[in-house]
């Protein structure tokens, strides 16, 4: 499945402070959302786009007008499916200029590319699995390969002819933006022989960060300025997975670079080898990768201040675990796979969320999302005993305007633990904290960077450790956060922040448009969800 026939999908590129309208015309068999990763949408959840939380799926022969209202973004965001695994090939960047008069906080590009990540899977996805299927014991198929601008490229045979080039002059700086759409691992990002300057991040800028290669988590986008300084010829642009899981075993991930071309222009001997990044670090390479997402600091500078919270009114500490729920029917029951936050593994109601909590639906979902772990244990042993959580649609209410500050702790839940790339739709948020370890609630916080922190929409949680966010609740709707592996969002690694209207028509969400796509197969969720599965938190 594709938009406009094209993989990845179309560019939107945009200015500063525009808003834009999409009108989505669903051309396939199954239905489908869209979501604008890292937009805010002030006030305007109605067009956010994650399926069964802002809106049911636009169904089949019908179409949907998004309005995507952009504020302070700027560089690089992305947009993709938020519905069954679509996403893997239903996604694309967002290219977000300067508004007129403005400029950037660096000397002007010569010239801008746009380069997307993205997993590439030569089984079907079948979108109807995961409808039918979602919290059973099922993975979302491992990809066969990754692919740049939609080439697995030069290491693939089957991709070798259609290697994505890239033509550069000589002597000029150019503005990447750089996307990872991949479903369920992170990345690494090198060119040979060319030094990086990192300038922005989730559609923020960061102080200019010089480094040899990146580390981009899946839901995150970048932009980074390369000068061609090389002496003329073709170099690759490589991305290579971080595989933080079990970087010690070798066989069941996908081993395979990505590559692309970097080409001059001008005449020289083109029959050598590309040039591949040797700084590009290799798979396990837990150092690279933490190392690098460390150093990332907000440009806070007077043209794009910050304004991180700090008098905290609400603390939450939620830890995210790959865990087990019982599933009982006719043949008795057994254990399945499931993720939690908080030991609640979300279950999708069978009316999204947002139209529940406007019209006053009840029975839909609980407002009890806990601000606490329900059980203390060694988070970050390496061993575990076997974790049994609940189905449940349980969300979080906040006042408007309140002050947030969540610690996030990873776990190793069944015997191997791996970073979390968590998102929170609606908002950006300060990561002011990272660490390996338990949290420690007296000695961590006196380190947490509250003078430039990044402003970021998506984090990697790292595994065994934990990072700290901050955010203030200035944007009244019903906000998803979920970890951007499809596979544990699939599983139940999400929640849902409803934040409460501010009590003017300024600070209240609007109303919703004149068409939202009607719940379907509400009957059949509603069915399922009351008979076929059940929680239980006690022994077997
Ligand atoms: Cu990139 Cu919930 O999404
Ligand atoms: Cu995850």
């Amino acid at each position: 499945m594709t938009v406009n026939d094209s993989f990845p999908g179309p560019v939107i590129s945009v200015h500063r402070g525009d808003t834009a309208y999409v009108n989505l015309h669903n051309h396939a068999d199954f239905g489908i959302t869209i979501h604008w990763h890292g937009v805010k949408q002030p006030r305007n959840p109605w067009s956010d786009g994650p399926v069964y939380i802002t809106q049911c799926p636009i169904e089949p022969g019908k179409n949907f007008t998004y309005e995507i209202i952009f504020t302070r973004e700027i560089g690089t965001l992305w947009w993709h499916a938020h519905s069954d695994w679509t996403r893997a090939t239903v996604h694309g960047a967002i290219v977000i200029l300067p508004s007129e008069g403005m400029g950037y906080p660096f000397p002007e590009p010569d010239g801008e590319e746009v380069v997307v990540i993205s997993s590439w899977h030569k089984v079907d996805i079948d979108p109807d699995v995961e409808e039918e299927d979602t919290i059973e014991d099922i993975a979302l198929p491992s990809s066969s390969a990754y692919t740049i601008n939609g080439q697995p490229g030069d290491f693939c045979n089957c991709s070798k002819e259609s290697t994505y080039h890239w033509l550069v002059d000589p002597g000029k700086t150019y503005l990447i933006h750089l996307v990872n759409g991949v479903m369920d691992v992170e990345m690494f990002f090198a060119i040979g022989h060319h030094n990086l300057t990192v300038v922005g991040m989730d559609g923020s800028y960061v102080k200019p960060l010089d480094t040899s290669y990146v580390m981009i988590s899946p839901g995150q986008t970048m932009d980074i300025l390369v000068t061609t300084n090389q002496p003329a010829g073709r170099y690759y642009m490589a991305a290579r997975q971080f595989d933080t899981e079990r970087p010690d075993i070798q066989a069941d991930t996908d081993r395979q670079n990505a590559t692309a071309i970097l080409q001059y222009t001008g005449s020289y001997p083109n029959t050598s080898v590309p040039y591949f990044p040797a700084a590009l670090p290799t798979y396990g390479d837990l150092t690279a990768g933490y190392s690098f997402r460390s150093r990332i600091r907000s440009l806070a500078s007077k043209e794009y201040p910050i304004d991180v919270p700090k008098n905290i009114t609400t603390h939450m500490y939620v830890v995210a675990a790959v865990d087990y729920i019982y599933r009982t029917n006719e043949s008795g029951t057994t254990n399945v796979t499931a993720a939690s936050l908080n030991n609640a593994s979300w279950w999708n109601p069978p009316l999204d969320i947002l139209m529940a909590y406007y019209r006053n639906v009840s029975g839909i979902y609980t407002a009890d999302f806990p601000d606490k772990p329900p059980n203390y244990y060694n988070f970050a042993a390496d061993e575990l005993p076997d974790l049994i959580t609940t189905p449940a649609t349980k969300v979080k209410v906040l006042d408007y305007n309140e002050e947030v500050e969540i610690v996030l702790q990873g776990t190793d839940g069944i015997k191997h633990s791996t970073d979390h790339p968590m998102h929170l739709h609606g908002y950006a948020f300060y990561v002011v904290g990272y660490g390996h370890g338990n949290f420690n609630n007296e000695t961590d916080p006196l380190g947490f960077n509250l003078i430039d922190p990044p402003e970021q929409n998506t984090v990697s949680l790292p595994k065994q450790g934990w990072t700290a966010i901050r955010f203030r609740a200035s944007n009244p709707g019903v906000w998803l956060w979920h970890c951007h592996f499809d596979k544990h969002y699939t599983w139940g690694m999400n929640t849902v922040f409803i934040v409460k209207n501010g009590g003017t028509p300024e600070t209240s969400v609007k109303g919703p448009p004149a068409y939202m796509p009607p719940c379907k197969s509400s009957a059949l969720r509603l069915q399922k969800a009351g008979n076929s599965i059940s929680g239980n938190t006690e022994e077997e």
